[in-house]
């Protein structure tokens, strides 16, 4: 049995991009009965930007709702919210003992945000990757789904924990990222160069889970592409029209060559509007569930508390296991 452990920030909407490359596979992967998956929401990570409170507590609330409509099934995974379990602070201390500040300093997210929330650049924001490795160390995780920006942060957390492993033996298991071979890195739909991402400003880049019909298709109607016209799948040298297949093959659960003989004759227009109602079709039933599970709030209350129980048990052997080691009077 392998252990599946991944988060998400509620932070902004969730996009396309969260889905394709992240939330999705979940959703597969919890399907596979020889998995434990174990999912939360990312709350503490998101206060290393400033929130405002009642926006962020309206966040939490969608961003359960869309995980659970996404088809996380809280009977057959965890899934909570990660400041319910205050062994993730506790950790996240114990580690900081065991990274140095260079490491941090060099992780591109932590450059990344510094640049662009430079009047604001708190610790949290510096401590950020330890936090996620103390998420994923606490439930002996063999197997870490998320999109590619993700993985320098996988790779710190297995640093950290074969530091530690090397020091006191086999405290941690060391974890391994998986991202997807299609989707794991959607680009925005104004500049395929760059990554679809929920702080972009120009709304027409990036595609929410929840926008309508209409707004999707208008999206995609205006996505950049190139002055050419032929359809072909190169990332390098056709960045918005490779994006567009890979969001087509995802939506329409197909591989990338299947996606391309489906297009034969196709002009850009025509591919413009084949992914729109796509993926406008592929988030009909998850949006239809959100709207749902939204109202019932008393459902998703019981549903948070049931994750979190159940996360704590296995996060407080965990870290008595690591305090122990360290010679703390338990
Ligand atoms: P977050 O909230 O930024 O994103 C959630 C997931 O979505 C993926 N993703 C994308 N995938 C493909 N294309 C895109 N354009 C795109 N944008 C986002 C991300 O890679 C991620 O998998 N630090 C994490 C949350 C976290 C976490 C963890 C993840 C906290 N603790 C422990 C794994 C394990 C984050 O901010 O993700």
């Amino acid at each position: 049995m392998k252990t599946i452990y991944s988060a998400i920030q509620p932070s902004g909407i969730m996009t396309l991009g969260n889905y394709i490359g992240a939330v999705n596979n979940w959703r597969t992967m919890q399907s596979d009965g020889d998995n434990k998956c174990i999912f939360a929401l990312a709350d503490l990570h998101t206060i290393t930007v400033r929130q405002q409170p009642e926006q962020f507590n309206k966040n939490c609330w969608s961003f359960y709702a869309l995980l659970l409509a996404v088809g996380l099934d809280p009977k057959k995974s965890i899934v909570y919210l990660q400041s319910h379990v205050k062994e993730h602070c506790e950790l996240a201390w114990l580690l900081n003992c065991y990274t140095y500040v260079g490491e941090m300093n060099r992780m591109t997210q932590f450059k990344d945000k510094s640049a662009k929330h430079a009047d604001n650049i708190n610790m949290g924001l510096m401590d950020y990757p330890v936090l996620m490795a103390a998420d994923i160390l606490l439930y002996d995780t063999d197997l870490v789904p998320v999109g590619y920006d993700q993985l320098q942060h996988i790779e710190i957390t297995r640093d950290i924990a074969l530091r530690i492993n090397n020091i006191y033996g086999d405290i941690f298991k060391v974890p391994d990222g998986f991202i997807p071979k299609v989707g794991a890195k959607i680009m925005s739909l104004q500049d395929p160069t760059s990554k679809m991402s929920k702080s972009d400003t120009n709304p027409n880049a990036v595609i929410s889970c929840l926008d309508t019909p209409d707004v999707i298709m208008k999206k995609f109607k205006r996505a950049v592409t190139d002055s050419d016209t032929t359809i072909a799948y190169d990332p390098q040298n056709k960045a918005g029209i490779s994006n567009l297949l890979g969001i087509l093959a995802v939506a329409q659960g197909k591989t990338i060559e299947e996606t391309l003989k489906d297009c034969e004759g196709f002009r850009y227009g025509d591919l413009k509007v084949r992914v729109g109602e796509s993926v406008i079709e592929m988030l009909r039933p998850f949006q239809e569930e959100y709207n749902r599970l939204i109202e019932a709030k008393d459902y998703l209350t019981a549903c948070a508390k049931e994750g979190a129980e159940k996360a704590r048990e296995i996060a407080e052997n965990t870290l008595k296991r690591f305090k122990e080691a360290l010679g703390y009077i338990l």
